[in-house]
């Protein structure tokens, strides 16, 4: 779930009381792309016909359009000034909770109640129960969607494979994983058993997979959920009123020219954004809370949530059990020049991980390619070989580059702060 809510800290561990449903995907779906266009261009209409509106210079288009398989974003034909008027999204396509839960219920609740909500919606657009759904053309849209997008959803053999590539790093938030690496597809089981059934009814696991991917806060927003994720100075668009029923603007941060895609950071990249609360009112409890949630999301995390793995800069969280009252206490932030291929290797708030921490981790991962993933490459569905591949390629990368930055500093008194 994007957005700046900032969720629950305090880790249920409900997963020996509710361990048992899994939802086992099958390798066979088959995706409609020309569906897929036509649920676009539905929305899109839908859209505008409830007050929505785009800037003529706005197409909701797939990134290669010669390439009926490439992914959907927003992207400019012309160019358009800072602060121009991009997108507006009317309130009358929001699935969104009320406002009481803005105060009343923790994140978790949010995830949960939404994610009934749209089985709901769901249900009456399958069924035509109580009428069709007022959010048919969105609920089509997501009829059209892979099932399989996020590491939740994915086949039993490609969790077993992430979990291998993941390893024992970073089981923050997860104290008592039962195996390593597992919170990056386990969270419905582990986190939100509690939720699947509810007065002999049950909840599809999709629905919770879809909430979390695609959800803003308390809202599923079509449309807006389509724009795609970046960090650092290419975002283009501001953020939206996360509480607001009504309709919100999407604006140009800066001028643009045609040919880029609307994007923004999904999570606020810790090294973005500051606590507001920690610069007003510095070691308040409200403070401490900011800054342990700053690190909620680094790269891992966003392909646990939205099932890619990022462009650079990447970042690594790493527990430290020396210090069991921060929730992170080190990170690594892995920044990529795409001109000349250099690196710069920075450590989240100049707190790094030992050299020793990292490099075991990096030989684990060597071999692995060979021995565990090339062999999977026709079992797997392309999806999840693909991601896995490059989630792989991408850790030993950059836990490598990691290492010979911290080498280069210690030959060189110049460069201490690694
Ligand atoms: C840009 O895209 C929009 C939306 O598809 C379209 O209406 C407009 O004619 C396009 N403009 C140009 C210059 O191609
Ligand atoms: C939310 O909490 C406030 C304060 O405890 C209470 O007054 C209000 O009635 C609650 N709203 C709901 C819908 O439970
Ligand atoms: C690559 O470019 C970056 C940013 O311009 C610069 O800081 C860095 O020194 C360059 N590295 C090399 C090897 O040229």
């Amino acid at each position: 779930m994007k957005g700046i809510l900032l969720p629950s800290l305090i880790v249920t561990l409900l997963l020996l009381l509710f361990g048992g449903t899994t939802t086992a995907a099958t390798a066979t779906e088959t995706i409609d792309y020309a569906k897929q266009d036509e649920a676009v261009e539905d929305l899109v209409e839908w859209t505008i016909e409830k007050g929505g509106y785009f800037h003529p210079n706005v197409e909701i288009r797939r990134w290669d359009a010669s390439d009926p398989t490439s992914y959907f974003g927003a992207f400019l034909n012309g160019s358009v000034k800072k602060d121009e008027l991009l997108i507006t999204i009317p309130g009358g396509i929001k699935i969104q909770l009320h406002d009481d839960y803005r105060t009343n219920s923790t994140y978790d609740d949010v995830i949960c109640v939404l994610a009934w909500e749209l089985q709901d919606e769901y249900k009456d657009y399958i069924e035509g129960e109580d009428g069709e759904s007022d959010f048919e053309p969105y609920l089509y849209y997501l009829d059209q969607q892979s099932e399989h997008q996020i590491p939740a959803m994915w086949s039993e053999e490609g969790k077993k494979l992430l979990e291998k590539v993941q390893g024992k790093y970073y089981p923050r938030d997860f104290e008592a994983d039962p195996a390593p690496g597992s919170h990056l597809h386990d969270w419905i089981q582990q986190k939100y058993g509690w939720c699947l059934e509810w007065e002999g009814e049950e909840l599809d696991e999709w629905f919770l997979a879809v909430v979390l991917q695609r959800g803003y806060d308390y809202a599923l927003i079509p449309i807006y959920d389509m724009l795609n994720h970046n960090n650092g100075d290419v975002n283009t668009i501001t953020k939206p009123t996360i509480f607001d029923k009504n309709s919100f603007g999407v604006y140009a941060l800066r001028d643009m020219k045609a040919g880029e895609e609307l994007l923004y950071s999904y999570y606020d990249c810790p090294d973005c954004r500051k606590c507001r609360a920690c610069e007003e009112y510095p070691g308040t409890p409200q403070c401490k809370q900011c800054e342990s949630t700053l690190t909620y999301w680094g790269t891992s995390e966003m392909l646990r949530d939205f099932g890619f793995v990022e462009p650079y800069p990447h970042r690594y969280y790493f527990w430290n059990p020396i210090d069991e009252k921060t929730m992170l206490s080190q990170g690594i932030i892995v920044d990529k020049d795409e001109e000349n291929g250099s690196y710069a290797i920075t450590c989240f708030d100049g707190r790094c991980p030992s050299y020793e921490l990292i490099e075991p981790l990096a030989k684990n991962l060597e071999p692995m390619f060979e021995s565990d993933i090339l062999p999977l490459k026709d079992t797997l569905p392309p999806l999840e070989y693909f991601t896995i591949q490059r989630y792989h390629e991408t850790l030993l990368n950059d836990f490598q580059e990691f290492l010979k930055a911290v080498k280069a500093a210690n030959e060189d008194d110049s460069k201490k702060e690694l």
